[in-house]
C-alpha cells in the first residue's frame, strides 16, 4: 500500500505526522517512510542519519534496476527501528533524485509503486508541500490514499475551496486532516463539503520525539505509542488498512443449490433489527467510530 502525505500551503507537520503514521502502521505490514519532499529533506538532520543510503542513492540505483526490493536496502533506521529513505537537504538535489525516480510522470510512481504493491508493505511517502508543478505529484496521483494536512485556521483554510477541485483529482482517495487549533471538523466540513477525517493534536512533546529532538519523553514506551500524535496516526492508519481491505466475500447463490430459504421469524416482544438484502444484520456502530473521507464525494466532484 501507498499513502502520499501532504499540505498545500504552510508548514503544517507533514514530516512530523508522516514519520507517526509510519511508526504507528498496525502489523503484519512492514512499514517504510520515504521522504519525497522537493524542497529537501529534514530527516537525515533531525537524526543524524548517514548522508547515504537515501533518496539520491535509490535514485540512481533506480537507473540500472527496477528491483522494488532496494527500496530497503536504500533505506536507515530510525530510534525503534523504523526505515526511512531520507532525502537530501539541498532542494535541487532532492529534485533531481525524485525527477530521476519518476522519469516519466505518466507512468507513474516507478519503482516506488512496485515496493509499495508487495505483500505485507506500506509505504508512507512525505510529499512536502505540493502543487500542480511537483517532482512528488506522480507518487500522490499513483498512491492508493492521500493524505492533506492543513491548518485549521482561517487564512489556513481560506485558499482551500479554489484548490480543492484540482487537488481533489489527484487521488480517488482523499483524506483530510486539520491540524491544532481552529475551526471545527463540522465547519470545515460545512464550509468546504469535505468532511476532515479529524484533527492532529496540537502536542509539542510528541512532536519533538518524532523530530528527534532531545526530549525529556523517549522514543520508546512513551514515544509516539503514547503520545496524542502517536495515538490520531494509528487512528488514521486503521481506517486506511479497513478503506484498502478487499470486502469479506459472500457466498454466491450458485455454491449452495436447492437449500430452502430461511424465513426470519419475528420473535414476540424483540424489536425487529434491520436486515439488508443479503440477510446480513447490520451491527450500529459504536459512537466515536471513525469514518473514511475517501467514500464522500470526491473535493470538486460537485464543481
Ligand atoms: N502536532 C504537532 N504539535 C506540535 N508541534 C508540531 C506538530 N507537528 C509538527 N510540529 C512541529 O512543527 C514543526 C514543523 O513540523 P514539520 O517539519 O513536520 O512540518 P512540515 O509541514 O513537514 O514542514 P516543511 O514545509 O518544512 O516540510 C516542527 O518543529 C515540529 O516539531
Ligand atoms: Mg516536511
Amino acid at each position: 500500500m501507498l499513502v502520499a502525505v501532504l499540505s498545500v500551503k504552510g508548514s503544517p507537520g507533514v514530516t512530523t505526522f508522516s514519520v507517526a503514521l509510519a511508526a504507528r502502521w498496525p502489523a503484519p505490514a512492514r512499514p517504510v517512510l520515504v521522504e519525497a519532499d522537493p524542497s529537501g529533506g529534514d530527516l537525515a538532520t533531525r537524526f543524524s542519519l548517514e548522508s547515504t543510503p537515501g533518496l539520491l542513492s535509490l535514485a540512481a540505483a533506480a537507473r540500472r534496476s527496477a528491483d522494488p526490493a532496494m527500496v530497503w536496502q536504500h533505506a536507515q533506521g530510525l530510534p525503534g527501528g523504523l526505515a526511512v529513505v531520507a532525502a537530501p537537504p539541498d532542494a535541487d538535489r532532492a529534485r533531481g533524485a525524485l525527477s530521476a525516480l519518476t522519469p516519466d510522470p505518466a507512468a507513474g510512481a516507478g519503482i516506488l509503486r512496485a515496493a509499495a504493491n508487495q505483500a505485507n508493505t506500506v509505504m508512507i511517502v512525505d510529499c512536502g508541500r505540493a502543487d500542480a508543478g511537483s517532482p512528488a505529484l506522480p507518487i500522490v496521483r499513483a498512491a492508493d490514499a492521500m493524505v492533506l494536512l492543513t491548518g485549521a485556521h482561517a487564512d489556513d483554510l481560506a485558499h482551500l475551496p479554489r484548490r480543492l477541485p484540482a487537488i481533489g483529482r489527484w487521488s480517488a482517495h482523499p483524506v483530510l486532516l486539520l491540524v491544532g487549533e481552529g475551526y471545527s471538523p463540522a465547519e470545515v466540513a460545512r464550509e468546504l463539503g469535505v468532511p476532515p477525517l479529524g484533527r492532529v493534536p496540537d502536542d509539542p512533546r510528541g512532536a519533538a520525539v518524532l523530530c528527534g529532538r532531545p526530549s525529556t519523553v523517549r522514543w520508546g514506551r512513551s514515544g509516539p505509542a503514547h503520545s496524542p500524535l502517536g495515538q490520531l496516526a494509528h487512528k488514521v492508519a486503521t481506517v486506511l488498512v479497513a478503506h484498502q481491505a478487499p470486502p469479506p466475500e459472500l457466498p454466491r447463490p450458485a455454491a449452495i443449490p436447492n437449500r430452502p430459504v430461511p424465513v426470519l421469524r419475528a420473535v414476540p416482544g424483540v424489536p425487529g433489527d434491520p436486515v439488508s438484502v443479503n440477510g446480513v444484520r447490520s451491527a450500529p456502530l459504536p459512537a466515536g467510530h471513525p469514518t473514511f473521507t475517501g467514500t464522500n464525494p470526491r473535493p470538486g466532484a460537485a464543481s
